[in-house]
């Protein structure tokens, strides 16, 4: 439980039902409702009919014969590609704009659809040249630039699998990943823009792809490197490739070919229990559809008019589900950009929206909750007139940040829905409809329509309101993950053998209030979320031990008032670090070896060496105590504790 403190929860009462003039016009409406419930898996035939174009129409929705691997639209094929892209030109849009890019050092671009899939189509000539074909695995390590996007379109185009892996990551981060998916091609570029610097990502690639430390190579037979920085890279003959020179040499035409809709569309990979993140495995028909009717419906999305701008960068799911693919796949108008929020001044992101009357704009509490600690009077310098809609998406939004949200940067009239969803699930499972629901500050509301969802005790019965369980899904849904890539063990043991083989277990604990709105309570499980991104303690402490000064060490997720979460670890150095410079110096090297074993994202705000750990007589870390410790908070329950005097010990360590 992290920002959704009961002082933020007592002040805010405040319902917000659609103003009659936003619920005129909505995309949702409530037979959306009715129609879900009438006949669910009927509904989601409709909307994969209505929202998708089909190669080869599908007979059968669901095939749920042997849980919990489901089959959508099994039988249809369509090219995932195609829906975002060709299909929009032959209806006649082709002169609309797709994407307006905004480079970091205020460079920009804009393609129309018609010049997104002629890019798209060159790419995927290049692909098919350089000898990636259906169900081939391509990982793409690039900053926010078109090509990010050419590239996951081209992959898409002729049916092999993508694997984003996010530019902050380390090389050791890049390689595991390369190495379970058995990548064939790497996409990179020289380098990106980051907070008013080049930031390198070419020599990360290069140091990914050595010999591991068993002398293995790695999987990786091409590198095509797009120039960004023109910064100066190493360039290994016969393996890496310009994209430019490469592009400049292909066909233009490419037909898209259909694939079955349970063809792999992406694997992404998200940190769970243990040290070893989970390749998330997501196909094409069913999670399509999904996203596609997400982002109509819950932005109320009106392609003609609106433009739309996620802020999530493509490496994480936001940016999967509702950068590329489903604002693609519903021909909108979107914005995409760079850089930080606050480079080069903290009115970066407003100055954005005005530029390009951005009318429906989605980010994540974090961000929220740092422009209302720098003030409003930043955003108030720029016309955010243009904004219609708001989202939130990544953790919990608190109450306080949803009213700033919706009066500084809504002008006090925008709906803010917040939206709740996983990387495996996909796309949005629980979110207000804007034009149908009442909001609720600081609660994601409801289940969208065609997703079961339920709040439930250890022994699977409802909750009561107020009362707290766990959060479930109850119905396969068209964009559930199929699996964990090369791990079905896992992917039946993390996600569907707490409460049977037909209940997800998502993770999280919720209640339910007395109107049946659901609230999110935070993980129940090892897994911290910092900045609305996951991070897994255990793969934080296996970082911490894998150093020469670590003898043992501990990570928790300790709340804070801007990035929700922060890592806090706690250490047992070796050596005897008497005085406290020295463990300064410790905490420095280790947040540093953090950084660059993991990335700059899984880097602990604060570490502290400890002479000892709390641990049960089992030889379990207690970090409810640790996480006590950590917040600032009196001491629990001790009483399990092996040693009852470690706490003592820890807390005076650290005055
Ligand atoms: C975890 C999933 C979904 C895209 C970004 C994160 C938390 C996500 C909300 C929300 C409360 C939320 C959950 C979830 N979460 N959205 N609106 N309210 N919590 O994707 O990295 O897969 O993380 O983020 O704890 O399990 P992810």
């Amino acid at each position: 439980m992290t920002v959704n403190n009961i002082d933020n929860l007592l002040h805010e009462t405040r319902r917000f039902p659609p103003s009659d003039e936003f619920a005129e016009q909505a995309v949702a409406t409530r037979e959306l409702y009715d129609a879900a419930r009438a006949d669910r898996e009927g509904f989601w035939a409709d909307q994969a009919k209505t929202l998708l174009h089909w190669h080869k129409p599908f007979t059968q929705t669901l095939d749920w014969s042997n849980p919990p691997f489901a089959k959508w639209f099994d039988d249809g094929e369509l090219n995932v590609a195609y829906n975002c892209l060709d299909r929009h030109v032959e209806a006649g849009n082709g002169d609309r704009i797709a994407l307006h890019w905004e480079g970091e050092p205020g460079d920009d671009k804009s393609f129309t659809y018609a010049e997104l899939t002629a890019e798209v189509k060159k790419a995927a000539n290049l692909l098919t040249a350089l000898g990636v074909k259906q169900g081939d695995r391509v990982a793409i390590y690039l900053p926010l630039i078109p090509e990010a996007v050419i590239a996951m379109l081209a992959v898409a185009r002729i049916g092999a699998v993508h694997s984003v892996v996010f530019g902050g990551f380390s090389a050791e981060s890049l390689r595991s990943r390369i190495d379970d998916a058995e990548a064939v091609l790497v996409i990179t570029a020289d380098g990106g823009y980051r907070k008013g610097k080049a930031f390198p990502l070419k020599p990360t690639v290069d140091k990914a792809l050595e010999n591991d430390a068993d002398g293995n190579p790695s999987t990786v037979k091409n590198v095509l490197v797009v120039e960004r920085t023109k910064g100066d890279v190493d360039w290994q003959h016969g393996r890496d490739l310009w994209w430019h020179d490469e592009i400049a040499q292909v066909d233009a035409e490419h037909v898209a070919k259909p694939f079955p809709a349970e063809n792999p569309l992406f694997i992404l990979y998200t940190s769970g229990t243990t040290g070893k993140p989970k390749g998330i495995l997501h196909t094409s028909g069913g999670y399509l559809t999904q996203v596609a009717y997400t982002h109509k419906n819950v932005f109320d999305l009106k392609p003609e008019t609106d433009v739309y701008w996620s802020t999530a960068d493509v490496g994480w799911i936001t940016g999967h589900s509702y950068v590329v693919y489903g604002p693609l796949a519903n021909g909108a108008t979107e914005v995409i950009y760079e850089g930080t929020p606050d480079t080069p001044h903290p009115g970066r992101w407003w100055e954005i929206i005005q530029k390009y009357k951005v009318s429906i704009l989605y980010a994540a509490p974090t961000a929220i909750r740092t422009f209302m600690k720098l003030g409003r009077q930043i955003p108030q310098q720029f016309d955010l007139s243009s904004l219609r809609l708001l989202g939130s998406v990544g953790e919990p939004i608190n109450p306080e940040a949803w009213v700033w949200y919706r009066d500084v940067i809504g002008g006090g009239t925008t709906p803010v829905v917040d939206t709740w969803w996983q990387t495996e699930t996909g796309a949005i499972m629980i979110s207000a409809m804007p034009g149908v629901t009442t909001l609720k500050p600081g609660s994601a509301q409801v289940p969208v329509p065609g997703v079961s969802i339920d709040i439930v005790d250890e022994r699977f019965r409802t909750t009561e309101p107020d009362q707290g369980g766990l959060l479930v899904v109850t119905q396969p849904w068209p964009s559930m993950l199929r699996g964990i890539w090369g791990d079905d063990e896992r992917f039946v043991e993390t996600y569907w053998s707490k409460f049977g083989p037909t209940t997800y277990f998502a993770g999280d604990g919720a209640r339910y209030d007395k109107d049946g709105d659901i609230w999110l309570m935070g993980r129940v499980d090892d897994v911290m979320n910092v900045s609305g991104h996951r991070l897994s303690t255990a793969e934080i402490e296996s970082s911490l031990v894998s150093h020469p000064m670590v003898a043992e060490a501990a990570v928790v997720g300790a709340s804070d008032e801007t990035t929700g979460q922060a890592v806090v670890a706690f250490v047992i150095t070796r050596a005897s670090q008497a005085d406290a410079a020295a463990h300064e110096d410790a905490a420095n090297v280790l947040r540093a070896h953090v950084a660059a074993q993991i990335g700059a994202i899984a880097r602990p705000r604060q570490i502290f060496i400890v002479a000892e750990l709390p641990k049960t007589r089992s030889g379990k870390i207690m970090r409810r105590l640790l996480r006590d410790v950590a917040e600032g908070r009196e001491i629990g329950d001790t009483t399990t504790l092996a040693d009852t005097m470690v706490m003592q010990t820890i807390s005076k360590s650290m005055r």
